[in-house]
């Protein structure tokens, strides 16, 4: 079996990000002793948007560093840059040879982008679909860990799988997708019913795994809630309270109704200290190890090797494709 996801370099990485991808790669890495796994940085879809040369390559290591200081072990997975591969392109061109214009149309994604600009959108936008569908069939995934944002774009990969098959023969492992039970969606903390999201203009939405830990006390603590003064679960009438405590579950690798009797007869002041002193002891240790990781020339190292096994892999992989294409003589 093998296991195959990414994240893309476009900012720092969120509390949303560890819940719903990186803490899943490191359970499913301890769980699933035969399993391989791929987790590459998916660099190449960062250009989808405009970023800056700097921040891009700053981006990048850190990703690296946090994937590794999360508990991801190097030995056990392939850890590589999306951008050192370039079958990655190769396979993409095959999927938007694949994909039809009406199913990138159809991408929620991308109608949401769309619709915050109307300006300069890059055409990498609407075809990223067929990118990320390589990212997975390339290296025949069986599973893709991802949030819930990310559902659509594997439903669309599996289909994309599924109808090169039928034209060319068995070619691509159709893969499943794969979310936590808890907290494949975490919101923002200033408007709960949004996704958390680092591109947000209020940086009080957000907490970044590298933030200030007393930073992230404040933000848990001006987490917007509401005036009912009761802790219960109830993601339509209470999304702010049944948010911290999604995040305190998932933190706590325990379910949300152990949580609710843990804090039902709090006060909100209380229920949210306790959840920024479970959020702060987890990303503890990860900064710790992140701040030692960045400086030491073995994180490249392990990006090489990464990038050696996956290469060897990507490559057998455009050989067949195009082969069953009719592109070689
Ligand atoms: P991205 O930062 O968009 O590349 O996302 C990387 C991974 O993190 C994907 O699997 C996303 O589904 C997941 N993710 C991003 N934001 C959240 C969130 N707010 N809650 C849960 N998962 C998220
Ligand atoms: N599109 C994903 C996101 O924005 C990142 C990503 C790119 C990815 N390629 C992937 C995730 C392949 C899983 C598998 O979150």
């Amino acid at each position: 079996m093998r296991l195959v996801s990414g994240i893309k370099p476009t900012g720092g990485l969120t509390l949303g990000n560890y819940i719903g991808a990186i803490q899943q790669f490191v359970q499913l890495q301890d769980e699933l002793k035969d399993a391989e796994f791929f987790i590459f940085i998916a660099d190449l879809h960062a250009i989808t948007t405009p970023i800056e040369k700097a921040t891009l390559k700053k981006n990048i290591k850190d990703i690296a560093a946090l994937y590794i200081a999360c508990g991801l072990d190097p030995e056990r997975v392939t850890l590589f840059v999306q951008s050192e591969i370039p079958e990655h392109n190769q396979l993409a061109y095959v999927m938007e040879s694949t994909v039809y214009m009406g199913e990138l149309e159809r991408m929620t994604q991308f109608k949401d982008k769309r619709q915050k600009q109307t300006e300069g959108i890059r055409s990498s936008l609407f075809t990223y679909p067929a990118l990320m569908a390589a990212d997975i069939l390339l290296y025949d995934a069986d599973i893709v860990p991802v949030g819930e944002d990310q559902k659509q774009h594997l439903e669309l990969t599996r289909d994309l799988a599924t109808r090169f098959n039928n034209t060319y023969g068995d070619t691509f492992i159709v893969p499943k997708g794969y979310q936590p039970k808890t907290g494949a969606k975490i919101k923002s903390l200033s408007d709960p019913t949004k996704k958390m999201d680092k591109s947000s203009d209020n940086q009080k939405s957000y907490i970044l795994m590298l933030d200030d830990l007393n930073q992230v006390k404040n933000k848990i603590k001006s987490a917007v809630t509401d005036s009912e003064a009761k802790i219960y679960y109830d993601v339509e009438n209470k999304p702010g309270i049944s948010n911290l405590l999604t995040i305190d579950a998932a933190l706590l690798k325990t379910t949300i109704e152990d949580r609710v009797n843990h804090y039902k007869d709090m006060s909100y002041q209380d229920f949210k200290l306790s959840v920024a002193d479970h959020v702060v002891s987890a990303l503890k240790p990860i900064q710790e190890k992140y701040h030692a990781l960045i400086k030491d020339p073995s994180l490249d190292a392990i990006l090489d090797a990464g990038r050696d096994k996956a290469k060897m892999f990507a490559h057998r992989k455009i050989q067949k494709v195009y082969k069953k294409i009719g592109f070689q003589r």
